[in-house]
C-alpha cells in the first residue's frame, strides 16, 4: 500500500450521492479543502446514486444544494473549478452489475498507467452498508494492488451489539481493519481534538485530572432542532442510539482516557477502548431504575412517528468508570432535541476546598469546555471582591477561539475526517472493538427502557430546558447541572 504522491491519483467515490449528507456535508467540505489547496490536483470525485443523471445534471443539483448554504459559500469560479472534478455514475450499490459499471466509469477518469487510489464513502441508508461492502469485494473494487482502497462508513454502525458484530465480521471479510474508517463526526470537531491537547500538552491540568480533585463530570449535547423529516429513522433509533452510543461516549473516552505514548491511531484507540471497557455495565433493570428519559411535547404528531411511540428524545444517564483514576467520580451524560439551546459542553466540576477559612459558602471550581458553539473554555474560580472585607465571588479565565485565532473559521468536522481518511490516518475514527464496547454499554439501557413494563418517557415542552426529572436525577446525588451562560 502506498501513500498520496504526485505519481498517483485518488478518486473519492460517494455512494448515496443524491442524499442529504452528500449535499450538506461532504461536498461543501471537499470544496472547502479544494479552496484551501488541500485537495491535491489528482483528486477526482464520483457520485453514485440510483437516479438517472449526467455529470452536468449532478453538478447542477449540487450547485442548487449550495444556494443559500450559510456555512460555506465559495466564489463562483472556485466552485466551477471544483465541480469540474465531479462525475456521476447511475447505479444501485446493491447490484454487482452496477458496480461493474462503476469500475468502467472509474477507469475512464483515472489516468492510465498511474496507480489509482480509491476512497469509498458509504453515505447510504444503514441497511445498504452490508450489500455495498460485499459487492465492493465480489466485483474486485476492494482489491489493493499497487494502490490503496479504503472505505468510510457512516453511523449508525449496527443497531445493537449483535448487528454491529455482524457488520464488523462482514466488513472484515472484504477489508482489513486499517482500510476501514468508521466515522463519528464529533471526533473531527476542533474542540474535541483540542481536548487531547489541553490534557496532554499542558502540565497544569493532568495532575488534577482524577478522583482526588474532580467531583464529577457532566457532558451535555443540547439541540434546538426537532426530528422533523427524520422521524422514520429517529423513531427506531431514539436518543440513545442516535447520540449516546456514539457521540457522547466518544466525548467521554477523550475526557477519561490515559495519555497514549504517541499520537498514533492504534495507541490512541487502545486507550479509548480501555475507558469503555471500564465503564460499569447496566442491566436492563438498573437502567430502568436510574435513567431519565423524556419526549418533547408534539413528538407523537410528527409525520412518520407511530402513535403511542415511547421513543425518548431526551435522556440523562450516570456512568461510572471503574478504574483508579475515576473511582467514585460520576460522569453525567445528557442529550435532547427541541430544547432551548444548541450547545455541546463538557463541565469538569472540581471538589470544594477541604476546609474553608472564610465564613462564606462557595461554589466549586469549574472547567467548562465549550465544544460548540462559542468554542472555547472557561475556568471558574473564586476571587475577593474589591473594596469589601472578605467577600468572595466566582470569576473566570476564558479562552475563545475567536479571540486567540482571529477570524480563522473553525472548519466543519468532515473536512478533517475526509482529509485524514485520504491520508490513511485513523486516529479520529472508531475501531471495531470500540464500536462493540460502546454497544455493550448501551444495549441493556435500550433494552430495559423499551421493555413492555418500562415507564413511559415523561414529556417536556419544546424550547424548554428539558424535563424536571433531569434536575431531580442529579439532586438525588446532591449535585446540580453546572451550566453557566457564558457571555461572549
Ligand atoms: C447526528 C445525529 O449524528 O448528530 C443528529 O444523527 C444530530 O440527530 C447530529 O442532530 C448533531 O451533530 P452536531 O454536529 O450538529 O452537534
Amino acid at each position: 500500500m502506498t501513500s498520496n504522491t504526485g505519481e498517483q491519483t485518488t478518486t473519492i467515490v460517494i455512494f448515496g450521492a443524491s442524499g442529504d449528507l452528500t449535499r450538506r456535508k461532504l461536498i461543501p467540505s471537499l470544496c472547502s479543502l479544494f479552496c484551501k489547496g488541500r485537495l491535491g490536483p489528482e483528486v477526482q470525485i464520483v457520485g453514485m446514486a440510483r437516479s438517472m443523471m449526467t455529470d452536468q445534471e449532478f453538478r447542477d443539483s449540487l450547485s442548487r444544494g449550495m444556494e443559500g448554504f450559510e456555512e460555506f459559500s465559495p466564489e463562483r469560479a472556485e466552485w466551477e473549478e471544483f465541480t469540474s472534478r465531479i462525475h456521476y455514475c447511475c447505479g444501485d450499490v446493491s447490484s454487482p452489475d452496477d458496480l461493474k459499471g462503476l469500475e468502467k466509469t472509474l477507469q475512464g477518469i483515472e489516468t492510465p498507467g498511474k496507480p489509482a487510489n480509491r476512497l469509498y464513502y458509504l453515505a447510504l441508508a444503514p441497511f445498504l452498508y452490508g450489500p455495498a461492502v460485499l459487492n465492493l469485494g465480489s466485483t474486485g473494487l476492494a482489491r489493493e494492488d499497487d494502490c490503496w482502497r479504503r472505505v468510510v462508513i457512516e453511523k449508525p454502525f449496527g443497531s445493537d451489539l449483535t448487528t454491529a458484530q455482524e457488520l464488523n465480521r462482514l466488513v472484515h471479510s472484504v477489508f482489513t481493519e486499517d482500510q476501514v474508517f468508521r466515522i463519528d463526526h464529533y471526533l473531527g470537531k476542533e474542540t474535541v481534538q483540542n481536548l487531547m491537547v489541553l490534557r496532554f500538552a499542558n502540565t497544569i491540568f493532568e495532575p488534577i485530572w482524577n478522583r482526588n480533585y474532580i467531583d464529577n463530570i457532566q457532558i451535555t449535547v443540547s439541540e434546538t432542532v426537532t426530528v422533523s423529516d427524520r422521524a422514520g429513522y429517529y423513531d427506531e433509533a431514539g436518543v440513545f442510539r442516535d447520540m449516546f452510543q456514539n457521540h457522547l461516549l466518544q466525548l467521554l473516552t477523550v475526557v477519561a482516557m490515559e495519555p497514549p505514548s504517541n499520537f498514533q491511531a492504534d495507541l490512541l484507540r487502545n486507550e479509548k477502548v480501555k475507558v469503555l471497557n471500564a465503564v460499569r455495565r447496566f442491566t436492563p433493570e438498573s437502567a430502568t431504575r436510574t435513567a431519565v428519559l423524556a419526549q418533547y411535547e408534539g413528538y407523537l404528531d410528527e409525520t412518520g412517528v407511530p402513535s403511542g411511540s415511547r421513543t425518548p428524545t431526551y435522556a440523562a444517564l450516570r456512568l461510572d468508570v471503574e478504574n483508579w483514576r475515576w473511582h467514585g467520580v460520576p460522569f453525567y451524560l445528557r442529550s435532547g432535541k427541541a430544547l432551548d439551546d444548541k450547545r455541546t459542553e463538557i463541565v469538569i466540576e472540581f471538589r470544594k476546598p477541604p476546609h474553608m477559612m472564610f465564613p462564606q459558602d462557595i461554589g466549586p471550581n469549574i472547567l467548562a469546555i465549550q465544544v460548540q458553539p462559542n468554542e472555547g473554555l472557561h475556568l471558574e474560580f473564586q476571587a475577593k471582591t474589591p473594596d469589601e472585607k472578605m467577600e468572595l465571588r466566582p470569576v473566570d479565565f476564558e479562552f475563545h477561539y475567536e479571540d486567540s485565532f482571529g477570524g480563522q473559521a473553525i472548519p466543519d468536522a468532515y473536512e478533517r475526517l475526509l482529509l485524514d481518511a485520504m491520508n490513511g490516518d485513523a486516529s479520529l475514527f472508531t475501531r471495531s472493538d470500540e464500536i462493540e464496547e460502546a454497544w455493550e454499554i448501551m444495549d441493556p439501557v435500550i433494552q430495559g427502557l423499551a421493555a413492555p413494563g418500562a415507564p413511559r418517557p415523561s414529556s417536556y415542552a419544546v424550547s424548554s430546558k428539558g424535563p424536571d426529572s433531569a434536575d431531580e436525577f442529579l439532586a438525588k446525588d446532591s449535585r446540580l447541572w453546572q451550566h453557566r451562560t457564558w457571555q461572549h
